[in-house]
């Protein structure tokens, strides 16, 4: 017989029971967003082909100019979700509110979804890695109703999965559902998703840092302290350590968790809460983070304990190596 990796279908159905409640809805949920992210990979694997690239001519809620792109994802994701009835609910970096589905077939649906559909926008028209990152939650309002603001409004350890699809080189879709983190990469000759990665841990100790240098004299002092620290030389603490910034979280996150490493977003003079959305980029992450040995906090506390009260919410965000981001929370 040939020997050949497990696909993300089957890896899925085997993997079921190991989660909580296992309807099997979850997996349904899984398999949409499989499909979506195929479909994106397709429109950005031809992007310079088509008239995809560039800016749509509006913005956003949050004031950031909408690429074409970022539009065509989150449409992507939004048909996929809604077509096969499994989610009550829809929250996006994209809309300025949450989309509630409440026809018929959506009647028995528990999860709500959050989604940054294209992250790292402004790599798209340099063809450089972008990615989607997802997280689910269970509704807290009963089932059979509409889904209210306060399904959207949980803490991130309330997750029942979280993921990310990193549009890279090769495009990979990595996801945790709470019991350890695993990666799959897409086969692209027969269009499935093969488990490349299994068990996927980062590295307690590494030797990167990830953050804009370029606002360095907007962040707070600890911040400029640790900065230094990373490029202090210490032969017996690997420093000074390799900078690495893609400007897509996704990318720079995905490399991080492999090799071991430091992203950071503060808050600085000109963002008070730093850039990144706890609901649709943060909460996911720390989620898979910690789920690799990481950690995640936003300079104080663990990202994954913070009640959000709005949607759009920004926090300032750490994450990668355990024993990196514990350092650097000595310098805050
Ligand atoms: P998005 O494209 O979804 O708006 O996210 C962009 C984010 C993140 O991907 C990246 O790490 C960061 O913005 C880069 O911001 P700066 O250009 O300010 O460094
Ligand atoms: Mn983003
Ligand atoms: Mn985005």
């Amino acid at each position: 017989m040939i020997n050949r990796p497990q696909t993300l279908g089957e890896f899925i159905i085997d993997h079921q029971r190991d989660f909580n409640y296992a309807s099997g809805e979850l997996s349904q949920l899984l398999s949409s967003i499989r499909l979506a992210s195929k479909i994106v990979t397709r429109e950005i694997r031809k992007a310079g082909l088509t008239d995809i690239l560039g800016a749509s001519g509006v913005e956003n809620v949050q004031g950031e100019v909408q690429m074409k792109l970022d539009d065509v994802a989150n449409e992507i994701f939004l048909k996929a979700l809604k077509n096969r009835g499994i989610i009550c609910g829809l929250a996006s970096e994209e809309m300025d509110s949450y989309i509630i589905f409440d026809e018929e077939k959506h009647a028995e649906s528990k999860y709500v979804v959050l989604i940054d559909p294209l992250d790292g926008s402004s790599n798209i028209d340099v063809n450089v890695s972008v990615g989607t990152i997802f997280s689910i939650y269970r509704r807290v309002t009963p089932v059979g109703q509409p889904a209210e603001l306060k399904d959207f409004l949980q803490p991130g350890n309330q997750q029942v999965a979280a993921g990310y699809v990193v549009y890279g080189s090769s495009t990979m879709l990595v996801y945790t559902t709470g019991n350890g983190v695993n990666g799959f990469t897409l086969e692209p000759s027969i269009g499935t998703f093969q488990l490349s990665h299994p068990n996927m841990q980062m590295p307690v100790d590494g030797k990167i840092y990830s953050v804009n240098t370029g606002n360095y004299l907007k962040f707070p002092d600890g911040v400029k302290a640790y900065i230094d620290y990373c490029q202090d030389k210490d032969p017996d603490t690997n420093r000074p350590y390799t900078g690495r910034y893609i400007g897509s979280l996704v990318s720079d996150f995905h490399r991080n968790l492999l090799k071991g490493g430091i992203y950071f977003y503060p808050e600085g003079t000109n963002a008070p809460n730093g850039k990144l959305r706890l609901l649709y980029e943060c909460n996911p992450l720390a989620f898979l983070a910690e789920q690799a040995g990481g950690l995640a906090t936003d300079g104080h506390q663990r990202i994954l304990d913070i009640q959000p009260d709005e949607l759009h919410q920004r926090v300032p965000f750490f994450v990668g190596s355990k024993h990196m981001v514990e350092k650097a929370m000595t310098f805050m």
